[in-house]
């Protein structure tokens, strides 16, 4: 039987851990595709995770049975290990690039990237990979990276080892990863973008995709160049960020004018072409919202010097996302008081619902501004334990609420759209001030029949 290819991913985060579960559990006809072999830095956090998946475990918390399944399942089979050890490329027939690239800088020419670790990660990979070897990379990216940056790299590296430039194929594949309960699926069973440097790469991504995504129900889609990839992946997330960015003056509006904007928005989704438009809530965080709108200007920037390309809505956006949280501690002084002396409970401090990811979470600048503000903050989230970017514990069981002057309900995690706040609070009766629609119609008008103030963004008073 012939030896298995062998795929590195390189970087084991949210999306890297993800995906090599997703290539391991990867079969045909009951066999395994794949030697699949996770590769991060030697660092604390890098040797954590790639031990993490040495052991089959997903090294974050995840809510997904499939991908817990996957990832044990491919360790009971051997197919899948870990390590920090990049000598390891040297067996690979593919390697999978999920690597980060942050928005590090903002000065006068407008928002730019240290592009310094993501180019070590290539470099290392022209230094290790056999020719014929495949780089797909899912990093997202400045459109033009691939073509003006990674090209270039891996062919002077190949050079220097006396091996034909274009020896490494080159590809861009970018993931629509969800972390919550779909996680895996978001993967094996969603619709995939491609592109190659070469006619050649291109080919070899579109097999390789072919074998760990279910291309059956979800055909994959092919554009002209990696640029090409790189502007669709860019252009999704930003599209996304301007429409959450664009609900905020709505939902401010309809709090001043008396209106419940969850309703307008409920009739405004009965319109086919109006069905994917957003609603108010408490903030936009995580890895790629905050920063994915500013990466076209980055490209203008690094790549196509001379260009008078701009891009407002993009950068409106950002700055809008940023500020939503703050625009949440505004109202919540204008209805309820000044919050000097006050003591909050804050419920949520994850970006978004049944995650632990706290980057650049949105509770960060509201928690950071409230204390400045002169308040003192309790928090809770079911799924963080230690708040890295605060430094701070946080209980596993709720706190009780009875010394509290106000409870922010800031992410819909289920746990808390299951609570029944009403019995939880028992007999306190601080103010409530519902952030993300958490509560239902039912329980608003509860918690008021019982001598509560409660007040939710994007609706009027007392709604
Ligand atoms: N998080 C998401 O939901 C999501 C969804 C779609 C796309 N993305 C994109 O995927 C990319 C990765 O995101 P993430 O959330 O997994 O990031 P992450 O920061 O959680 O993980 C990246 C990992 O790469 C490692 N790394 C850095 N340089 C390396 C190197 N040279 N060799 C080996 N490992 C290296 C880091 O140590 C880290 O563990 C980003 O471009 C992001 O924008 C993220």
């Amino acid at each position: 039987m012939l030896p298995r290819p062998t795929v590195c991913i390189q970087g084991l985060g949210f999306v890297g851990a993800a995906m090599a579960a997703a290539v391991a559990g990867a079969e045909d006809a009951g066999r395994r595709r794949f030697e699949v072999i996770g590769v991060d830095l030697d660092t604390p956090e890098g040797r954590r995770r790639a031990a993490a998946i040495d052991r089959g475990q997903f090294p974050f918390h995840c809510p997904d049975d499939k991908l817990q399944a996957a990832i044990a399942g491919a360790h009971a089979a051997g197919n899948l290990r870990g390590t920090t050890d990049e000598a390891v490329y040297e067996q690979a027939d593919i390697v999978v690039v999920d690597v980060p690239l942050d928005v590090t800088d903002t000065d006068d020419a407008g928002p730019a990237c240290d592009f310094t670790g993501f180019e070590a990660a290539i470099r290392t990979l022209g230094r290790r990979l056999r020719p014929g070897a495949l780089v797909m990379v899912e990093t997202t990216v400045p459109p033009g990276t691939c073509a003006q940056l990674a090209a270039p790299i891996l062919a002077a590296e190949l050079d220097a080892r006396g091996l034909p430039p274009d020896g490494v194929l080159l590809a861009h594949s970018y993931e629509r990863v969800m972390p919550g309960p779909g996680y895996f699926d978001s993967i094996v069973n969603f619709w995939r973008v491609y592109a190659g440097h070469t006619d050649e790469a291109a080919d070899r991504c579109a097999d390789f995709l072919s074998q760990v995504v279910n291309v059956a129900d979800y055909p994959l889609r092919r554009l002209q160049s990696t640029t090409a990839s790189e502007t669709a992946k860019v252009l999704e997330n930003s599209y996304r960020a301007v429409n959450i960015a664009f609900i905020e003056e709505w939902g401010r509006l309809a709090e001043a004018s008396g209106v419940d904007l969850f309703q307008v928005i409920a009739a405004v989704r009965d319109r086919p072409t109006h069905d994917n438009i957003r609603q108010p809530g408490f903030g936009v965080g995580g890895y790629c919202l905050p920063k994915d709108p500013l990466f076209p200007a980055v490209a203008a920037r690094a790549f196509l010097a001379g260009q008078p390309l701009s891009f407002p809505f993009s950068a409106a956006a950002v700055e809008t996302n940023r500020r939503m949280p703050i625009a949440n501690l505004d109202r919540l002084e204008a209805l309820f008081g000044p919050l000097a002396g006050r003591t909050l409970l804050l419920l949520g401090v994850a970006y978004r619902p049944e995650v632990d990811d706290t980057r650049s979470a949105p509770a960060e600048a509201f928690v950071r501004e409230a204390a400045r503000r002169g308040a003192t903050i309790r928090c809770h989230d079911p799924y963080v334990r230690h708040w890295q970017e605060l430094a701070m514990d946080i209980p596993d069981g709720l706190p009780d609420p009875q010394d509290v002057d106000g409870v922010v309900l800031a992410v819909g995690h289920r746990m808390y759209r299951d609570l029944d706040v009403a019995a939880w609070l028992g007999g306190a009766r601080p103010f409530v001030y519902d952030c993300d629609n958490v509560l239902g119609d039912d329980m608003r008008a509860r918690l008021r029949s019982l001598g509560m103030v409660v007040e939710s963004t994007g609706r009027g008073r007392g709604l």
